[in-house]
C-alpha cells in the first residue's frame, strides 16, 4: 500500500484514509463535508462532528478507502460469521471485497488487505487491480 496512508484521530476512533483505494465516490464529503472535505488540509477534520456521525459516513465508503478503528475495539471479540471474506458486484462498478485477503500480482508481489477493497471490473483502471472511478468515464455496463 501507498505511503500516502493517513491517519485522523480524535479521543475515540482513529480514521484511516487509504487514497490509492479511492473510487471518487464522493459518499463521505458529499454526507459530511464539515468532516470530509477534500479543498482543505488535512482533508479529514475528526474533531468537526460527532464520532457516531463519522463512523455512518466512514461505513458507507464503497471502496474502503476511509475505515475506521474505534479505541476501545478488540476485534478477536466479534463474532466468526463477522471476519467472513464478502465480495459484492456492484451494478455496473467494481467488485467489492470486505475482509481480510491477500491479492497476488502478476509479478508476485503482494498485498495484504483488511477491511474494504474495491476491485475493478470494467478494465479501465489506471491503478488495477482496484478500481478508481473510470467505469462511470467509459459507461461500463455488468
Ligand atoms: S470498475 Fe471501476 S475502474 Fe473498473
Amino acid at each position: 500500500m501507498s505511503d500516502n496512508n493517513r491517519e485522523y484521530s480524535n479521543e475515540e476512533i482513529t480514521v484511516f484514509w487509504k487514497p490509492d483505494l479511492c473510487i471518487h465516490s464522493e459518499v463521505c464529503f458529499r454526507s459530511l463535508p464539515r468532516v470530509f472535505n477534500p479543498k482543505r488540509r488535512p482533508w479529514v477534520k475528526v474533531e468537526a462532528a460527532e464520532t457516531s456521525k463519522i463512523i455512518e459516513v466512514v461505513d458507507k465508503c464503497p471502496a474502503g478507502a476511509l475505515s475506521y478503528k474505534n479505541k476501545n475495539d478488540i476485534d478477536e471479540n466479534k463474532p466468526s460469521d463477522e471476519n467472513q471474506t464478502k465480495i459484492k458486484i456492484s451494478k455496473d462498478g467494481p467488485a467489492i471485497i470486505t475482509g481480510n485477503f491477500k491479492i497476488i500480482n502478476i509479478d508476485g508481489s503482494e498485498l495484504n488487505i483488511s477491511g474494504k477493497s474495491a476491485l475493478c471490473r470494467c478494465g479501465a483502471s489506471k491503478k488495477m487491480p482496484f478500481c478508481d472511478g473510470s467505469h462511470r468515464e467509459i459507461n461500463f455496463k455488468g
